[in-house]
């Protein structure tokens, strides 16, 4: 308990302690989403089975090759689709049987960044911010209005152009004032799919910063579609479609947490970083309160364990014979030998373990030698 400070950096994020109790409400929740194209014998399926929560200040960057459903699953999110099987509610509001009054209610609270920037050629930059003010947050005066466009615009760095007709302005600026409009009335949720491409490094920079700062300050709650590997730092979490269908969903900051404290174990020591992630992106995070018994002598074992924070007393026949802490792990023997448990371990306070199933251990286990044969393959070759 003392070690607090040493601990800080890898302190577990209490928003997900609340998520994993079940205590925070999902921004975004779909269950089973489907979605087709098309009608007869053309119809197709472009979105198969997805299932997903969406935290409020989180920003999620979704990733895939084209034309797996990225923009899809946007558009059912942000109403511009209507959702055809399965559930999905965005800010509170279920989608998949909503009026078209709760739709353009829900709208307000969302702004869309996307790639065809649509901007009225008409109109200047800060008249075309202004359209979606008046649309989403039309309350204060004219000139109050207008304030608030300016900042924006600054925001994103285009103070000096506030005036200008799209036509006069380039393809990075166009991108800019788009965000800038998606932006002003300060949406609960930001959609937007590839907001960075036409923009050079450092634009790219000041508008990723800005949705940052969104997100911690506002809770606002953003999914960036991007290929643009230079802002996948912003992302609490990358998800990654593949033929419409979420091949992996992982928490960045988390990941790499676990991924180091797996290439602790000695058991591990031979996985390679890949492998250790893949292993961590299979590792399920339980909150368990104190004094619950994880695991009992005599059963059979079915799971290994790593402590994520907390600590735990083995027991055996009724004495404690080690406590373990953030960073160890436990469990693993029943699952190599196939053997029942041989001790009883319970939590000393509330922690939060994460498990891993037999299955998958097997799985980390069996490429752990795989790796070696490698080893010892490419030390034979070199004979
Ligand atoms: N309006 C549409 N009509 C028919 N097919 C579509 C339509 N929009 C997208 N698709 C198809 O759906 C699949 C997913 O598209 P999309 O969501 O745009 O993928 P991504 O954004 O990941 O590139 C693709 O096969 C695409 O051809
Ligand atoms: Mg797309």
């Amino acid at each position: 308990m003392v070690e607090v400070n040493s601990r800080a950096s890898t302190r577990f994020d209490p928003r997900w302690r609340e998520r994993l109790a079940g205590d925070m409400k999902p921004a975004i929740s779909a269950k089973n989403l489907q979605h087709y194209f098309g009608a007869g014998e053309l119809r197709k399926q472009v979105l198969f089975d997805n299932t997903l929560d969406i935290y409020p200040g989180e920003i999620i960057i979704m990733t895939g090759p084209s034309g797996s459903g990225k923009t899809t699953l946007l558009t059912l999110i942000g109403t511009l689709r209507r959702v055809q099987e399965g559930q999905l509610w965005a800010l509170d509001r279920p989608l998949h049987q909503c009026s078209n009054a709760d739709i353009l209610s829900l709208r307000r609270d969302i702004g869309f960044i996307f790639q065809a920037h649509n901007l009225f050629d008409s109109l200047t930059a800060t008249q075309n911010v202004r359209m979606a003010l008046e649309l989403g947050d039309p309350k204060g005066t004219r000139v109050d209005q207008t304030k608030r466009c300016h900042q924006i615009l600054e925001a994103v760095g285009l103070g000096h152009r506030i005036d200008h007709k799209p036509k006069q302005l380039s393809g990075g600026q166009k991108q800019r004032v788009a965000i800038a409009r998606g932006l002003v009335h300060h949406p609960k949720l930001v959609l937007a799919d590839e907001p960075t491409a036409a923009l050079d490094e450092q634009s790219g920079r000041d508008v990723v910063e800005l949705l940052k700062q969104r997100a911690k300050e506002e809770q606002t709650t953003i999914i960036i579609v991007t290929h643009d590997n230079r802002i996948l730092d912003v992302a609490d979490r990358i998800i990654n479609l593949v033929d419409g269908n979420i091949r992996s969903d992982v928490l960045v900051q988390e990941a790499a947490i676990v991924s180091q404290m797996l290439a602790k174990c000695e058991l591990f020591q031979h996985l390679t970083p890949r492998s250790l992630a893949e292993m961590a992106d299979h590792l399920i995070p339980e909150p368990f309160p104190a004094n619950k018994v994880v695991l009992r002598e005599g059963d059979q074992g079915d799971k290994f364990y790593l402590i994520r924070e907390g600590s735990v007393s083995v027991q055996r026949g009724g004495a404690e014979v080690a406590v373990l802490s953030d960073g160890d792990f436990f469990g693993e023997l029943a699952l190599i030998y196939g053997q029942p448990r041989n001790a009883t371990v319970i939590t000393r306070e509330p922690s939060v373990l994460y498990s891993l199933n037999q299955e998958q251990f097997k799985v980390a286990m069996g490429q752990q030698s795989t790796f070696e044969s490698e080893i010892r393959k490419s030390l034979f070759d070199r004979q």
